[in-house]
């Protein structure tokens, strides 16, 4: 299967489909979303995108969808030339498929020797390898804190400078033995896959292309729109909660002359959403998952 769909039901809960509305699906993946949005839409339009060309291979066959080959960070200029402005909701399910992770040969997986590649869109010039080779040890070391909360961040950098010094970090199983010394024991595992992530978020600038989408949010959707996003990260949650709760970043809400706030959405969920126990047990991928719902006023 490509993909296991997180959280389907609780997604079309919160983009409420309206009879003929204009939808978008920022990341297709294996399309499970998208199949789920078009058998309960009636008539309407959806707009689906996604940055991995092996994901176009899935498209259902139906005249109301629109596949687009691109970055979600540019969703203005797709949308616009597809006058599909404005939305009546917008999904977005962050990360990487189980397809991407499963094909090893994509330098995903903890488990597959490959290439160190890890890059959603192969047009893109800079991939695992140019990180681990080529960042800063200051760079490094923010990557493996920041985006895969390791507490060994800065003796990971320092272990990959001397490393690479004699030979490149080429191959996935390269890295996996140059970071095999900070292993906490017990958990092997989790300590690559936190590596991998952490890398995987720098190649992809995922927490950039992120906030870059989310600005354009506010005029992308009619007033009583919805957005659903579905994090699968700390950083991306807080990222998501603030721009709902405030429309920036900082959770800082715009005030006019007169201490008037503005806001740009109503919150559909105050808390975060969270998998169930049984999704959880069918779909052990789901499990770090945080969905939110926003509405535009
Ligand atoms: C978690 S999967 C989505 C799964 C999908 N909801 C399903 O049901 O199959 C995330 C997908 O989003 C894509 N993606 C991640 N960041 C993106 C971005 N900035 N722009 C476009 N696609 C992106 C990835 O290539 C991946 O296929």
């Amino acid at each position: 299967m490509y993909h296991n769909p997180v959280m389907l039901q609780e997604s079309l809960e919160g983009l409420s489909l309206r009879e003929g509305g204009t939808y978008a699906d920022l990341t297709f993946g294996g399309g499970g979303h998208s199949r789920a949005i078009l058998s309960a839409l009636k008539g309407g339009r959806l707009i689906a995108l996604d940055q991995d060309p092996e994901a176009h291979a899935h498209a259902p066959l139906d005249d109301r969808l629109t596949m687009v080959h691109g970055n979600f960070r540019y969703i203005t200029q797709y949308l616009r030339y597809l006058k599909a402005i404005p939305l009546d909701g917008i999904l977005a399910d962050l990360g990487i498929s189980s397809h991407q992770i499963d094909e090893g040969r994509r330098g995903f997986s903890t488990r597959t020797d490959a290439r160190l590649d890890m890059r959603m869109d192969p047009q893109m010039t800079s991939d695992a390898a140019r990180v681990v080779n080529e960042y800063t040890v200051e760079a490094l070391e923010a990557v493996f804190r920041n985006y895969g909360e390791l507490p060994s961040a800065r003796k990971l950098s320092a272990s990959i400078i001397r490393i690479r010094a004699e030979r490149p970090i080429a191959t996935t199983g390269d890295l996996v033995l140059a970071v095999k010394p900070f292993t906490p024991s017990g958990q092997e595992h989790k300590f690559l896959a936190q590596v991998f992530q952490a890398l995987r978020i720098a190649v992809n600038d995922e927490i950039e292309a992120l906030k870059e989408m989310l600005l354009q949010v506010p005029s992308l959707l009619k007033p009583g729109g919805r957005l659903v996003v579905i994090a699968y990260h700390s950083l991306e949650d807080r990222l998501v909660k603030h721009f709902m709760r405030s429309g920036n970043f900082e959770d800082k809400p715009e005030a006019d002359f007169y201490g008037n706030r503005s806001l740009p959405f109503r919150l559909i969920t105050r808390k975060a959403v969270v998998p169930t126990a049984q999704e959880i047990t069918r779909n052990n991928r789901a499990r770090s998952a945080r969905l939110r719902v926003a509405e535009r006023i």
